[in-house]
């Protein structure tokens, strides 16, 4: 099979194919989603919508479609009975296509009320600055350098304990870690590597906490269950590969209460992890800008629209 050789990496054409189409459907997706973040809507209306355009498009979410508001920074994401709607908050919609298991990730503010567009282009600013030099031999502290510099250029900070990653098949979430900050990693960058750039700004503190009721999970370990209800959700749930899901997703196939037991119990077995909502540490508004990069010596955006 011919072969895209970069100096650290090989993908077959067919492989670089479908990366780039999950970007381009994310990209898509989070167009589309942020054209239904409006006064009057529900969080699970456009949740729910982002998922199924994303379905639409040929793909599969990488992750249920997150939107967190105000002072929470991540994961949010409603069960069937959230009534949350949107009004004048500082919206981040992050998004994700799977082709195959070949995975992107982005995320964009809308900010509703209007009065927040610098903390918006604060971390949209640092985005873009990041990327220009997500090149070959670049350094990660490097690119928290530029991040933390850009962020706090508008006044903000960004959020420290919250960053970046690679991306692998059917891995949301690989090495490295790419920083907000510089935290002096020296590690470099290489040519043909996929990572996800997500600076956070905030008007707080700067770090985040994780808060309780989780309604994101993902498979860790296949864990051997004795309860027959139970073993059934947990098939279900390995039928998402290892990606991401959420508790409605469940919810549509099996009672809620049946739902609500296997994924405590799945969840203290250690079968399941939980990504709790997390919450800016001193309740600032946070704003939060991502998207899906191959590395090169020119960088290809693979979220981006056109
Ligand atoms: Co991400």
């Amino acid at each position: 099979m011919e072969q895209i050789r970069y100096s650290d990496i090989r993908y077959s054409v067919e492989e670089l194919d479908k990366w780039r189409l999950a970007g381009k459907i994310s990209a898509k997706a989070l167009h589309y989603g942020a054209g239904l973040i409006k006064k009057g809507s529900t969080v699970l209306e456009v949740v729910e919508s982002v998922d199924k355009k994303i379905i639409e498009l040929g793909a599969k979410p990488s992750f249920p479609s997150q939107v967190s508001l105000d002072d929470v920074a991540a994961h949010f994401c409603p069960d069937s009975d959230d009534r949350t709607v949107l009004d004048t908050q500082v919206a981040k919609l992050d998004v994700g296509a799977s082709v195959d298991g070949f995975l992107s990730d982005t995320a964009a503010t809308i900010d509703l009320s209007g009065n927040n567009s610098e903390l918006v282009k604060a971390s949209g600013d640092a985005l873009e600055a990041a990327i220009r030099i997500a090149r070959p031999g670049t350094v990660l502290g490097e690119l928290g350098r530029v991040i933390r510099e850009t962020i706090s250029s508008y006044g903000f900070s960004p959020i420290i304990n919250l960053s970046g990653h690679g991306i692998g098949r059917f891995k949301v979430h690989t090495s490295p870690t790419v920083p907000n900050y510089d935290n002096g990693d020296s590690e470099e960058l290489f040519d043909g590597q996929i990572i996800a750039i997500e600076p956070f700004a905030t008007s707080g503190s700067g770090s985040i906490y994780e808060s309780s009721n989780p309604t994101v999970f993902m498979e860790v370990s296949k864990k051997p269950v004795r309860d027959s209800s139970v073993r059934l959700i947990f098939a279900e749930i390995q039928g998402y590969k290892g990606l991401p899901f959420t508790k409605r997703w469940l919810s549509g196939k099996f009672p809620s209460f049946k739902v609500n037991y296997a994924l405590k119990h799945l969840a203290d077995i250690g079968a399941i992890q939980s990504f709790p909502p997390l919450v800016e540490r001193r309740h600032g508004l946070v704003s939060q800008a991502e998207h899906t990069i191959l590395v090169r010596e020119k960088p290809e955006v693979l979220t981006r629209m056109s």
